[in-house]
């Protein structure tokens, strides 16, 4: 399962995405470069706050204003999106990458029914009528798991449980027949049943229909369960780059071996990491260098004096970590 082998869907570079805060500023992202191939899943985790969302919202320059995006390229299917104007990007938005919210109940709209909420997504993409674009919402609802999707289609979006909801925005995502879906903590807002649905829907999609994934979650399950590679995000920047299997077989970065070894109980949602003290650095007031070194057991002078940058570490990976690197770390 090689990106390169597949041809690459998107690629990133050095994105920087930026928030005004008191007079200065705080970097949600920072030299943030990756690729993803098509038909590939990959996970983007960290702790929250650590920038996942600020930067797949600026892949669809979608970015909430004052925040902004600073620097870089994103490249989607062969076209550079950052320089688009508003109009030519608002295509790619949906039948290009489609993007599942973090919170199901303030995306959908509650006074529209759900069915036609998809509806409006579909004729903003394609050529159907009314009619046709109904039938489509309704088969599309069935398919993410939605039962008796007819009648379903017809109710509002507080007659869904949280897991339904969540179904409804994959559903609403697929409906513009997007190449790349960005799915944000899709698994956060439901139960444990409901995310093993949830998860399977995702792989059954890339499974039959080809779909590329970027699925942003702090659940190490999930990652598990779905991806085929792992970015890992700490204060803004990547520190950690590898597949899957070998991620969790052997953690480079001190930070990554923490997020493992909290699996699976602790709620990293509320900024806990048990293994490693303290907690994710307020983006204002970065400490100098690598970003993670008040919390690292392997912190060494080099580490406060610059930020370390992410080099290539093996087949596949890369880590920000000199020390970890130097010292071949085993976990
Ligand atoms: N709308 C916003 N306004 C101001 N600051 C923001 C906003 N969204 C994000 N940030 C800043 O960017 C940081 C990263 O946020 P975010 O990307 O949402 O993290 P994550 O998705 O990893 O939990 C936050 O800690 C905050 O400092
Ligand atoms: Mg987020």
């Amino acid at each position: 399962m090689f990106a390169a082998m597949r041809g690459v869907l998107l690629s990133v570079e050095d994105l920087g995405v930026e928030f005004p805060r008191n007079g200065g500023s705080v970097r949600a992202a920072s030299g943030v470069s990756f690729a993803l191939g098509t038909g590939e899943t990959v996970a983007l985790v960290g702790e929250s706050g650590c920038g996942k969302s600020a930067t797949a919202l600026a892949l669809f320059r979608l970015v909430p204003p004052p925040g902004r995006i600073v620097s870089g390229r994103v490249v989607f299917d062969g076209t550079d999106l950052l320089p688009l104007p508003e109009e030519a990007i608002r295509r790619f938005r949906g039948a290009g990458l489609a993007w599942v919210p973090q919170e199901p109940g303030a995306a959908l709209n509650p006074v529209l029914s759900v069915g036609s909420q998809i509806v409006d997504v579909i004729r903003a993409h394609r050529a159907l009528s009314k009619r046709e674009a109904w039938a489509e919402a309704v088969d599309l609802l069935g398919r993410v798991g939605i039962p008796d999707p007819a009648q379903r289609a017809r109710e509002y979006p507080h007659q869904y449980s949280g897991g339904m909801k969540q179904r409804a925005l994959v559903a609403m995502a697929l409906s513009a027949r997007p190449k790349l879906l960005v799915a944000d903590e899709p698994t956060t807002a439901v139960d444990p049943t409901l995310k093993l649905g949830i998860l399977d829907l995702l792989r059954s999609l890339r499974d039959e229909r080809g779909l590329s994934i970027l699925l942003i979650t702090h659940d190490m399950g999930a990652v598990a369960a779905l991806a085929d590679r792992v970015l890992v995000m700490y204060a803004g920047r990547i520190v950690e780059e590898a597949p899957v299997q070998a991620l969790f077989d052997d953690p480079r970065h001190p930070y990554t071996r923490g997020l493992l070894a909290s699996v699976p109980r602790v709620d990293l949602e509320r900024g806990l990491l048990p293994s490693i003290p303290g907690s994710v650095p307020d983006l204002a007031q970065l400490p100098p260098g690598c970003a993670f070194h008040p919390r690292c057991p392997l912190a060494q002078d080099a580490c406060r004096a610059a930020v370390p940058p992410l080099v290539p570490d093996g087949p596949g990976r890369r880590v920000a970590c000199p020390v970890a690197q130097a010292a071949g770390v085993r976990s």
